[in-house]
């Protein structure tokens, strides 16, 4: 159940492609300040959730307030300006453009800041996310690691109050895996409440609070990590593997 500390409330969300139905009956929120986990197999409807979200789609049903206001049927540069951002699954940075461009830009755009202001912003969101350095190389010449990191700026330095993050996890070493954790936290400190979607099990049972599993479009657990990742239908949805901590 949504509550009044809810900044996303989602309800009874349905999405079809043709005949396929990437998201059914889904309802979920979000809680202020909270760091959020939506796991599940390939294909689940996870990133389909964010396109919703985010008015990428628009859903052939439901309900989805953000601060209380239903935004479904607006344009996602509304959504973005009305505080929530997203990372894509695959970076789409202007591969030519530099790094520092490339978040200035999301800064213009999606914040609504003057150019100065967006400059001095990208400044300061590249150094938090340790950047700093490659400011001047084009977007296109960056490692995945950097990649990623990137998606992350773009989407912070608009100032949002909510955050999905896709994978931003996937294809890094292990050794990377404590900078993203803790660049996520920092975040969340700031005061973002966070929804992210992970395949690592390590990241998403040390970065949220909660987790929601789903599958084949329909949510089949939501509550606290540990138990959620040994709850059996969420083993038995992941092909019998468990998901361990390593
Ligand atoms: N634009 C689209 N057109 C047709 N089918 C789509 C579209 N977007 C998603 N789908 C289908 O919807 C289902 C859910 O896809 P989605 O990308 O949401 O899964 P996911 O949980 O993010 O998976 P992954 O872990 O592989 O990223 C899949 O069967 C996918 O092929
Ligand atoms: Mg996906």
């Amino acid at each position: 159940m949504a509550s009044d500390d809810s900044i996303l409330d989602v309800q009874r969300l349905k999405k079809s492609f043709g005949g396929l139905v990437a998201v059914r009956d889904f309802s979920f929120h979000l809680g202020k300040g909270e760091i959020l986990g939506l796991m599940g197999p390939n294909g689940a409807g996870k990133t389909t959730v964010f396109n919703l979200i985010s008015g990428v789609y628009k859903p052939d049903s439901g309900v989805i307030k953000y601060k209380g206001m239903n935004i479904v049927g607006l344009p996602p540069h509304k959504i973005r300006r009305l505080g929530i951002a997203r990372t894509y699954q695959i970076p789409q940075p202007f591969p030519r453009l530099t790094v520092l461009q490339n978040v200035q830009i999301a800064a213009m755009y999606g914040g609504g800041f003057s150019k100065a202001e967006s400059e001095k912003r990208a400044h300061e969101v590249l150094d938090f996310i340790g950047l700093s350095d490659k400011k001047d190389m084009p977007a296109g010449n960056l490692k995945l690691l950097d990649l990623k990191m990137l998606e992350l700026a773009r989407a912070i330095v608009s100032n949002p109050s909510v955050l999905l993050v896709d994978e931003v996890g996937a294809g890094l070493r292990e050794a990377e895996i404590p900078h993203l954790v803790k660049i996520l936290k920092t975040i969340n400190e700031m005061g973002v409440s966070i929804m992210l979607i992970e395949h690592i099990p390590r990241l998403v049972v040390e970065t949220v609070d909660r987790l929601i599993v789903m599958n084949a479009g329909e949510k089949i657990a939501d509550g606290k990590p540990r138990e959620v990742i040994r709850d059996a239908r969420v083993i038995e949805c992941y092909l019998g593997k468990e998901i361990v901590e390593e």
